[in-house]
């Protein structure tokens, strides 16, 4: 199905304005329905004359479904994704990701039982915990996520599964690698950048070095995200969104220092949570996305160039 008119929950954060520009590079109609929590309206500054800007809070609001009118498809990307957070408030992953994406759903089959719109869902990587199979695919289990973060994403999940079954939603879950690029408001580039901003001659990395992960640049996986919810054929799919293969952290200062123009830098690796960066930080991380390629989606950067793209992009606009 190609959409006609499309709501962007969260389509004012970093990956949210990036789906909405290409969703209007590709003709759609466009609402974004945003409280501006962590997303900015400067991020959309370029398009507003072309959108249907809401600021709305999906936890809050009682009228979710007169956003909903005439729209055919959803895609689904309000959140809190901070994954540290849920060490010192548990509540918070909950309230924002399981909460807000319950109140979604209820809209959603309500606004026109026959025909609901369709929804695609921004997951995460981190529903998989420390996953034994490496690279992981779509059909890994037992699930353990290790973070309130990834626990409340994987209980959206189950949420909009059950859903989709239950009242005919057409439904898509994309599990996302780390998404890096231009207007990125929080992860490793922009943490490493601002400390290196306040001191230029030392940099303290979270972790032991050793973790591997895998990154995506935000392009890639916009497109990756529309393709497979144009192409999907049948009611219900998951989906993993990354790039073949990892990078180890202890290699990513080096890009963050040259995009800077830096030198002579002391890199200082705390040691962190088991080596990993923090309580509930999965250390290895690396996804089958074979599923996703077999839809003749691919990328166009690996995780290194994915990352140097995004390190010189977040420089400028620091
Ligand atoms: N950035 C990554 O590496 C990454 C990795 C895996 C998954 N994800 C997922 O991708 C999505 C986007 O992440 P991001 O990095 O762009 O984060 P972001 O914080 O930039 O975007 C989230 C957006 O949702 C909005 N929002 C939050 N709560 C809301 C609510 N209750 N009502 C309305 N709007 C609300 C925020 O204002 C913000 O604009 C999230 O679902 C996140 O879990 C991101």
């Amino acid at each position: 199905m190609i959409c006609k008119k499309v709501l962007v929950t969260g389509g004012a954060g970093f990956i949210g304005s990036h789906l909405v520009d290409a969703l209007l590079a590709r003709g759609c109609e466009v609402i974004v329905y945003d409280n501006l929590s962590s997303g900015k309206k400067e991020f959309l500054s370029h398009c507003l004359d072309d959108i249907d800007f809401l600021k709305r809070d999906l936890v809050s609001d009682k009228e979710i479904a007169s956003a909903l009118d005439g729209v055919d498809q959803v895609y689904h990307v309000a959140a809190n994704p901070d994954v540290r957070v849920g060490v010192d408030d548990t509540w918070v992953s909950v309230e924002q990701n399981i909460i807000a994406t319950y109140n979604l759903l209820e809209a959603i089959r309500k606004v026109r039982p026959s025909d609901p719109p369709a929804i695609s869902f921004t997951s995460t990587s981190t529903i998989y915990g420390n996953a034994s199979v490496m690279p992981t695919p779509e059909d890994y289990g037992p699930l353990i996520p290790i973070s309130q973060y990834g626990a409340s994403k994987l209980a959206a999940e189950a949420l909009i599964a059950a859903f989709s079954d239950n009242f005919g939603i057409r439904s898509s879950v994309f599990r996302f690698a780390n998404v890096v690029g231009s207007r990125s408001t929080h992860g490793i580039l922009i943490d490493l950048m601002r400390k290196l901003k306040k001191d230029p001659t030392r940099l303290e990395i979270l972790g032991d070095g050793s973790q591997r992960k895998s990154y995506i640049h935000v392009s890639d996986c916009v497109d990756g995200v529309i393709h497979a919810t144009e192409a999907q054929k049948t009611q219900f799919e998951y989906y993993n969104v990354g790039t073949d293969g990892f990078i180890e952290i202890r290699n990513i200062p080096d890009i963050v220092v040259r995009a800077m123009g830096l030198k002579d830098v002391r890199l200082e690796f705390t040691g962190g949570h088991k080596g990993a960066g923090w309580k509930g930080d999965v250390k290895y991380m690396s996804l089958d996305i074979r599923k996703l390629l077999s839809t003749g989606w691919t990328y166009h950067h690996d995780s290194r160039r994915s990352l140097e793209m995004a390190a010189s992009e977040i420089f400028k606009e620091l």
